[in-house]
């Protein structure tokens, strides 16, 4: 492997190892989420804002990092062909974050919102699905640009 290889690997293994520490997070609301809302609505919103909120300030750390040259620009770099995908997986970031913005506004009763947790509940459950198909896709591409070994779970 030469020295620019070497740099690609590593940038793609980050991003892998990224994926895989958002899926753990992802899993752990989707338990929480799965079981309902228990208990007074405020109590459940606040739960929900203790889990939803360190996520989605990973997530959406994770998504800059990823534009910002994280693995989007070397991608490019290597198979500018790949620019649409690309595209497309940027604006699903920023569809993404208004949707988590959202949910957040509405965990915390902002506006007139009244309070509808079953709506909140499928806001996110939305954002978790799109999210998974996204990362796969991103992976995909991972494996596309730099010809990598994805391994086994992913
Ligand atoms: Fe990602």
């Amino acid at each position: 492997m030469n020295a620019g290889e070497k740099i690609e690997h590593e940038i793609a293994q980050h991003a892998l190892e990224e994926h895989r520490a958002v899926r753990a997070q992802q899993k752990q609301i989707l338990a929480f989420i799965e079981k309902g809302v228990v208990g007074s609505e405020t109590e459940w919103a606040s739960r929900c804002l203790d889990l939803f909120v360190p996520f989605f300030d990973h997530l959406r750390e994770h998504f800059s990092v990823e534009e910002s040259g994280g693995f989007m620009k070397p991608v490019l770099e290597v198979r500018p062909t790949l620019h649409p995908k690309i595209e497309k997986l940027k604006q699903e970031h920023v569809e993404m974050l208004n949707t988590g913005h959202l949910v957040i506004d509405r965990l915390r009763g902002v506006g007139d919102f009244k309070g509808n947790m079953d709506e909140v509940r499928e806001r996110i459950l939305g954002l978790l699905s799109v999210l998974a198909e996204h990362e796969r896709a991103e992976n995909r591409l991972l494996v596309t640009a730099f010809d990598i070994d994805l391994g086994p779970g992913d």
